[in-house]
């Protein structure tokens, strides 16, 4: 291989500037190497062990007539030693550096450059807990990532020389913004030395009864804090250097923490490290604090569907990373859509009407009938073979009611038990429009519909018995849609080209319905909810419960992309018993389960009809409430469509389930919280599918 540069100065001869020189002189590809220091014992070792062809004891006399120069120094002494330099290098030199913060040192050393000289940001992601020319090794860098960061006021052929020198060494180049690779760093890097150092700080100085614990430690606690021995002032600065990220990162590490803390709390039992799901609830005194609730599910599912199918980048704020979002960003992904998550938004790149391309594999919609029924509406007017399906409960819901009136717009769609099971295979195509009465009350129905009429020709419309949930018909017009919204129903034109949105989703009304029960019933209780939807077809269970009796302040009202949002402040309340029908059940379909909970500490019998939708949920959720409800000492009549639930003064303790379904593990837990004693709920894991944070939140407010 030829020379890449002839003369190559390295300021800091250690473990990185040392490793740099025994690769590349191996690869040939630089003739002559200077190495600068200040440490006469280590730049002699350095001359002696072939690392370097010349030393110098000043940097301004090293560089001089250096074509490039690296700096292997401490972050914070990367730019100073910049400026020091920057008068004796030769005009067309190159200086790069391998510091682990990136946005500092290149605001900085770019400024600091002569003109006809050039700085390039790079980052080699390697090394060990050594340091000192003596610990440097030519594979240190062999398989391992370079992130080289260049600006907007990079050199091209710098770029390109650093890049070179750097593959040679056997790393893999990347290029990234460099405030992109310091939030990366942080979570990857300088967060686990934080909390290494932190580790051996807390064990080290742990009360154990006068005991030095750590003359107890074994391999496991070796393999937890040998990066606790690396050199802690450069840590330090590093930590300064990259403060604002850092400090997010550890934020987020202390709410992680703050799960098996949780989990320990509660006692969810633990068998060979596998949750068997089951948690014990204490009674409460009250629930006091203010909290925000997660991004609306609906609203979540549609802006990545939406997204999907629009022209350019659309970004989601207060996304819903529940496990039901994650099967629709994962159904998505698998019809070549980039999804990207940078942790605050996610980013979806549109591809258009006709941009989604056959899945290689059939699609797993989890345990979510959003996903399954909205999908099945778009994929109904592809023209390419999909197949979907989900999880046991979802197998058993009813898919008739979406594969009917799109197998009226003309898609051949087959499935289990004539087609009313999933999975289904579907044979999408160009659409017939249609004008379809629905039997149900579903935005599931109506949003399929939808989408499929995206690709029919002429204008399809759906009408519902109730009006249910609007999020599609909002969302829709918010992408561009041509679209009308009439007394139960909607007309939408297809072939409409959408056009991408920058979308912040409200925190989701059926997920702070278990904090406004839990207020409302709790004695001595007064709760914030920031940031709730409340969107008027979901806000069914406010109504509800305020007939009851319940003291419920909407706050701040507001508008977020198109939905309405305020703030909820609950009172505890004396409820009592009431009559629920009507067009009032698909406004509040979601939130049953909590409502039961209301109608369980209300005074008299309350009456729930034309419900019969919630036999057919993640389960059967009159049943379910029904059987729970009894086991803590609740007297309740089932019926078809509804049930009667007759108040009790005190709910008693005892076991009950939630039959994989998320909406009861969390209304039970609720019950939980005014209970005589002691409440088991089993099954609970599928709290994650739309509310993961659920006990974290509940414990916060949680009084003892
Ligand atoms: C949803 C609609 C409702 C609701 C579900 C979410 C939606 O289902 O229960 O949790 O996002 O469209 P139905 O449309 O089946 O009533």
């Amino acid at each position: 291989m030829s020379f890449i540069i002839e003369r190559l100065a390295i300021v800091g001869v250690g473990l990185i500037g040392g490793s740099f020189a025994i690769a590349l002189r191996e690869a040939g590809v630089v003739k002559t190497i200077v190495g600068i220091g200040r440490s006469k014992a280590n730049l002699e070792q350095a001359l002696a062990l072939g690392i370097v062809d010349e030393i110098s004891y000043s940097a301004t006399e090293g560089v001089r007539d250096a074509q490039l120069v690296f700096l292997s120094v401490p972050v914070c002494s990367i730019p100073t030693t910049v400026q020091e330099i920057a008068a004796a290098i030769p005009p067309g030199c190159i200086v790069t550096d391998g510091g682990s913060v990136k946005a500092e040192i290149v605001r900085e050393c770019e400024g600091l450059m002569p003109p006809g000289c050039f700085f390039v940001g790079g980052h080699p992601i390697a090394g060990t807990e050594h340091s000192g020319a003596a610990a440097a090794f030519a594979t240190l860098y062999r398989g391992k990532r370079c992130i080289l960061t260049p600006t907007s006021n990079t050199d091209p052929l710098a770029l390109d020389i650093v890049s070179r020198l750097w593959k040679a060494t056997g790393a893999v180049v990347c290029s990234m913004e460099p405030g992109h690779h310091d939030r990366i760093l942080a979570e990857i890097s300088h967060l686990p030395h934080v909390v290494a150092y932190a580790l051996v700080h807390a064990v080290g100085t742990a009360d154990a009864e006068g005991e030095n614990v750590l003359s107890y430690t074994a391999g496991g606690f070796r393999d937890f804090t040998r990066i606790a021995s690396s050199d802690p002032d450069m840590w330090r600065d590093i930590a300064l250097m990259n403060r604002e990220a850092l400090l997010a990162s550890i934020d987020g590490f202390s709410a992680s923490l703050a799960i098996p803390r949780w989990y320990l709390v509660a006692r969810i039992i633990i068998i060979n490290g596998v949750s068997v799901n089951s948690i014990t609830i204490n009674p409460v005194s009250s629930i006091k604090g203010e909290i925000t609730v997660p991004g609306d599910k609906s609203i979540s599912h549609r802006s990545i569907m939406l997204g999907a199918i629009a022209n350019g980048a659309t970004t989601v704020k207060g996304f819903l990373r529940g496990e039901d979002n994650m099967s629709t960003m994962k159904a998505f992904r698998a019809m070549g859509i980039d999804i990207n998550d940078d942790g605050d938004r996610i980013t979806i790149q549109g591809k258009g009407l006709h941009g989604l391309t056959e899945p290689t594999d059939v699609l797993d919609c989890g345990n979510s009938g959003t996903t399954i029924r909205l999908i099945t509406g778009l994929l109904a007017g592809q023209s390419f073979f999909s197949v979907v399906t989900g999880d046991q409960y979802l197998r058993k819901r009813p898919m008739k009611r979406v594969v009917e009136p799109l197998t009226r717009m003309g898609a051949r769609i087959l499935g289990r038990n004539q087609g009313s099971l999933a999975p289904l295979a579907i044979n999408g195509g160009a659409l017939n429009a249609i004008g379809y009465e629905s039997q149900v009350s579903s935005a599931q129905v109506k949003s399929a519909i939808m989408l499929a009429g995206m690709y029919a020709d002429g204008l399809t419309s759906v009408r519902e018995p109730h009006l249910s949930r609007d999020h599609s018909e909002r969302m829709f017009r918010l992408f561009g849609a041509s679209l009308e919204v009439f007394n139960c129903g909607v007309t939408i034109r297809g072939g409409v080209e959408l056009q991408a949105q920058e979308i912040t989703v409200p925190g989701d009304i059926s997920s702070a319905a278990f904090f406004m029960v839990a207020a409302l019933i709790t004695p001595g209780s007064e709760l914030l909810i920031r940031n709730v939807g409340v969107n008027p077809t979901r806000t069914g269970v406010i109504d509800i419960l305020k007939a009851m009796g319940g003291n419920i302040e909407l706050l701040d009202e507001r508008e977020l992309s198109g939905e309405p949002v305020a703030d909820l402040l609950v009172r505890s309340s004396r409820l009592k018993a009431i009559d629920i029908a009507g067009s009032v059940v698909p406004r509040a379909i979601d939130e049953f389960p909590a409502i039961c909970v209301a109608a369980a500490c209300a005074e008299g019998r309350t009456t729930i009809r034309d419900a019969r939708e919630l036999r057919v949920k993640e389960t059967d959720r009159i049943a379910a409430m029904a059987v729970n409800l009894r086991h803590l000492g609740v007297v309740v009549d089932e019926c078809d469509d509804g049930m009667d639930i007759t108040g009790v003064e005190r709910l008693s303790g005892g076991s009950v389930e939630s039959f994989g379904d998320h909406r009861i593990a969390m209304s039970l837990s609720v019950a939980a919280l005014v209970s005589t004693e002691a409440v088991i709920v089993s099954d609970t894991d599928c709290v994650a599918t739309s509310f993961p944070s659920f006990f974290q939140l509940l414990e916060k407010v949680s009084c003892r």
